[in-house]
């Protein structure tokens, strides 16, 4: 099938259900932190397809592990055994704590068994309202677009679940005034990341960890976005110092294939019984496979990458904020950083891309930049230039 630019984008909108606001821009090619479109066009990626392809497009050393499994076995159903996903467990629990997992295919799903997991523990003592934050990102099924607590995600899709009730991030005094003799857990994104790129305090989850010890509640920490290294620590919990009971990853914990994980902490293994959760994809041997690479090639040498790149992306940005008045604040952790502008920045992006850079935009205003962990500091110098450049014209 011979397709042209203008033909494709015509397909989409008479193939597809309308949920994209896409950008016409038709990909190609990935090649470590650099894509290319159609037309040869070679793009800085600091987006990562939303923090995903933390490692670089088709790593070398991923690529061979996913060629040697794929001739192999790419399916069985989670009612057999395989390696694969034994040795995935392993060095996660040994990178995090004493814990079991449970495999599924997306962020949405690992925190839709976190759901289950502490509704399911709260059933025969009468608890099941979790508390959630305003401004957070859950996901989009029912149950993590209820515990998202922003209402645009919500609107339409009435009658949410029950049982969710929203407090403000980095309040304390809010979350306690939730609490009630029904609640059951606490979840939160460590750094909110649709929401604005939002970091926690580090008090403020001192103090959560002190309120869940205290009223014996489930602490979850959605690290969809934050794990695997984005923060310079594989988890953001490292990096705060603070232990969550549950964390739920995603997103760049295969590079790429699909794979969600939900880890909870071996004090509550005896929760879930035969037939409580399950998933026909969840644990794939490919996504597994590579996910276990991933992991042992996101180094002590990678994550000071992170930390030294990262530093130095923000204080370069911070001159950047100097220099323009209309930039409100720069702010993130290791490479998860946003720069918010006093107008809505769609067009800044459209105009990296001219420029040959993949950033995004949050919350409308909000310039949120998700570079792979191997880039540079001189990745950063390019891309500050273009943001220089393209500011002038404001
Ligand atoms: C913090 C967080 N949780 C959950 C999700 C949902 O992940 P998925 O799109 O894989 O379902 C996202 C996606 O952006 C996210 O950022």
């Amino acid at each position: 099938m011979n397709f042209s630019d203008k033909n494709i984008f015509s397909y989409y909108d008479q193939y597809f259900l309308n949920t994209y606001n896409r950008f016409h821009i038709i990909f190609v090619k990935g090649e470590g932190k650099y894509l290319y479109d159609i037309n040869g066009k070679r793009y800085l990626d600091f987006f990562c397809g939303l923090s995903v392809s933390n490692l670089g497009h088709c790593n070398k050393k991923l690529l061979t592990v996913l060629k040697r499994q794929s001739n192999k076995l790419w399916h069985i159903s989670n009612f057999y055994y395989h390696t694969a996903q034994i040795e995935l467990a392993k060095l996660l629990i040994k990178k995090t704590f004493p814990a079991r997992v449970f495999f599924s295919n997306s962020g949405a799903e690992a925190n839709e068994c976190a759901i289950k997991l502490v509704r399911k523990y709260g059933n025969s003592i009468g608890k099941y309202e979790i508390i959630t934050f305003k401004n957070s990102f859950h996901g989009r099924t029912i149950a993590t677009v209820t515990a998202t607590g922003q209402q645009k995600f919500q609107t339409g899709f009435e009658p949410l679940l029950e049982g969710f009730k929203y407090a403000e991030f980095n309040n304390i005094t809010s979350v306690k005034k939730l609490i009630s003799n029904r609640t059951v857990a606490i979840m939160l994104e460590p750094i909110q990341g649709e929401g604005g790129v939002i970091p926690a305090e580090k008090k403020f989850l001192e103090q959560l960890r002190d309120l869940c010890n205290q009223k014996k509640l489930i602490l979850i920490f959605d690290e969809v976005q934050t794990g695997y290294g984005r923060t310079g620590e594989l988890f953001a919990y490292q990096y705060y110092k603070v232990k969550p009971d549950i964390i739920t990853m995603a997103k760049s914990v295969a590079n790429g294939l699909p794979l969600g994980i939900t880890l909870v902490d071996e004090k509550y293994a005896s929760v879930f019984n035969f037939g409580d959760h399950g998933s026909t994809f969840g644990g794939n041997i490919l996504s597994c496979t590579v996910a276990t690479e991933v992991l042992k090639l996101i180094d002590t040498k990678l994550l000071k990458n992170v930390k030294i790149v990262g530093e130095y992306f923000l204080s370069r940005l911070v001159s950047l904020k100097k220099k323009y008045k209309f930039i409100k604040d720069v702010r993130g952790v290791g490479l998860m950083v946003g720069m918010e502008l006093t107008f809505p920045c769609r067009e800044v992006v459209q105009k990296c891309l001219q420029k040959g850079i993949l950033i995004n935009v949050t919350q409308d205003k909000v310039l949120r930049f998700l570079p792979p962990l191997i880039i540079t500091t001189s990745d950063v110098d390019f891309v500050v230039s273009v943001l220089d450049e393209i500011f002038k014209e404001y």
